[in-house]
């Protein structure tokens, strides 16, 4: 007979992925411990109003606002931190790791920040810091990195790192919805941060770029190392513009090793259509490791949302309950080496490039006679747009230093109805 183990977990944050776990763990009791052999007690949720109505988990869980309330029970065998945000979030999953506790947390804003710092922690108490759901949610490629592909010499991982902002940019492509609707329904639908910002500014596709490239290439890095631009300055006219030069628009996180350095940026990129990345629609995230060994691993599927991300926290959960999965970042996690980054005079790319004028004589050769004095080369350019004028250009590799100043020249000229934009265009990574 199976001996079913009573296991205490202290679950910090009880929103849309907390409700969704505390949710799981109730209605799956008999499957966990039919696999796990253990039973999770909830002994309490940490939430900021305890008065919410909780769609009736106020009869399963008891609720507090003291943090200490959750850390008084001397049986706690795992601390779930789901709180989100930074302060608070990284005291408590501290606390947890100083008292010896497991901690399993989905905050990749923490870990990016923080990360290096935790799992020494961690290793120092003997405990365990999981955290599978802080990148691209239920799939499994942190557990990939750690496990599985512990040995890999990697040289590249790019993906689509938030499900919020593919959703955006695919609601609009299809015509949907605009921006702003589409944002709304992504906040409805659980997709989005409880600060949406960090979702379109592009930083939360940073915060997780900056999690899987220290695993991937054991190296030490944070959120201000990698070149951030968000999906705001993407508009339905790109799209637009994009297709007609048989591509998509998709928010891209890049870290990839080239002559003895590191190149990272989360940008909006033009994808061409046949591209895996292009067929990568709505909350569903990619990941695409490059190693020596492996060549290229695709890793696809939902990247945020209630479910898919409760399901990958539980799964660490009893990971670590069960003693399944060698928590302890021993590996890939500490002493992590530095590496330099590449500069923007290092850094090329081909880019797409927007100018839109009022109609006026002269225009093109201005634009042109700018970004030949960058050392911006045209490879393609094209008039489009109706009402307004546009000229589109598409470069050949530039400089992002090269293409940084030319915009700012651009920025100058008289006739502008908006602010000249450029995004890259995807090319498979060349790395060395
Ligand atoms: P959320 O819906 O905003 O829930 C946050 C929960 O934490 C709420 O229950 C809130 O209490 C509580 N809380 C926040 N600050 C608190 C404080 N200072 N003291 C006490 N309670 C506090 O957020 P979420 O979407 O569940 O996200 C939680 C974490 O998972 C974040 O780190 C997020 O980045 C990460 N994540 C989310 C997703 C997703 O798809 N949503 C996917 C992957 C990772 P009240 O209920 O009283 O407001
Ligand atoms: N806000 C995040 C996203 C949640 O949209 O990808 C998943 O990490």
């Amino acid at each position: 007979v199976l001996q079913i183990r009573e296991v205490t977990v202290g679950l910090l944050g009880c929103g849309v992925v907390g409700s969704a776990l505390a949710e799981l763990i109730h209605a799956e009791e008999k499957e966990i411990a039919a696999s796990a052999g253990v039973k999770l007690n909830i002994t309490k949720a940490l939430v900021r109003d305890t008065e919410k109505d909780r769609n009736g988990l106020k009869k399963k869980l008891s609720f507090t606002k003291e943090l200490e309330e959750v850390f008084k029970d001397k049986e706690l065998d795992v601390v779930v931190e789901l709180l989100g945000g930074e302060e608070t979030a990284l005291a408590a999953v501290k606390k947890g790791l100083e008292a010896g506790r497991n901690v399993v947390t989905a905050n990749k804003l923490i870990l990016s920040a923080h990360g290096e710092e935790l799992n020494q922690l961690a290793n120092r108490n003997g405990c365990s810091l999981a955290y599978e759901a802080s990148v691209a949610s239920c799939i499994p490629v942190l557990q990939s990195l750690d496990v599985t592909l512990a040995a890999e010499n990697f040289h590249a991982v790019t993906g689509i790192l938030n499900g919020t902002t593919n959703f955006i940019l695919s609601q609009m492509e299809r015509g949907n919805l605009p921006y702003g609707e589409a944002l709304a329904l992504a906040q409805q639908k659980g997709l989005a941060e409880t600060d949406p910002s960090l979702d379109v500014s592009g930083q939360d596709a940073a915060h997780k770029l900056v999690i899987l490239a220290r695993k991937a290439f054991n190296i030490s890095l944070t959120p201000a190392d990698i070149p951030t631009a968000g999906i705001t300055n993407v508009s339905a006219e790109d799209l637009r513009f994009a297709a007609h030069f048989g591509c998509t628009v998709k928010l891209l996180a890049v870290a990839r090793k080239r002559n003895g350095k590191l190149e990272a940026r989360v940008a909006p990129h033009l994808v061409p259509t046949g591209h895996t990345f292009a067929s990568i629609n709505d909350e569903s995230n990619a990941v695409v490791l490059e190693g020596e060994a492996v060549g290229k691993l695709l890793f696809a599927g939902p990247g945020a949302g209630a479910l898919p991300t409760a399901r990958a926290v539980l799964g660490d959960i009893l990971s670590i309950v069960t003693g399944e999965r060698a928590c302890i970042p021993g590996r890939k996690a500490l002493n992590l080496a530095k590496i330099p980054l590449a500069s923007p005079e290092e850094t090329r790319s081909r880019y797409y490039l927007r100018v839109a004028f009022n109609d006026q004589p002269h225009v093109l050769a201005q634009v042109t006679c700018i970004l030949d004095a960058c050392g911006v080369e045209v490879h393609r350019v094209e008039a489009l747009g109706l009402g307004q004028g546009n000229i589109v250009i598409l470069t050949h590799p530039a400089t992002e230093a090269a293409v940084s100043a030319s915009l700012a020249e651009l920025a100058e000229l008289d006739f502008l109805t908006e602010r000249p934009k450029a995004f890259p265009i995807f090319d498979e990574p060349q790395s060395n």
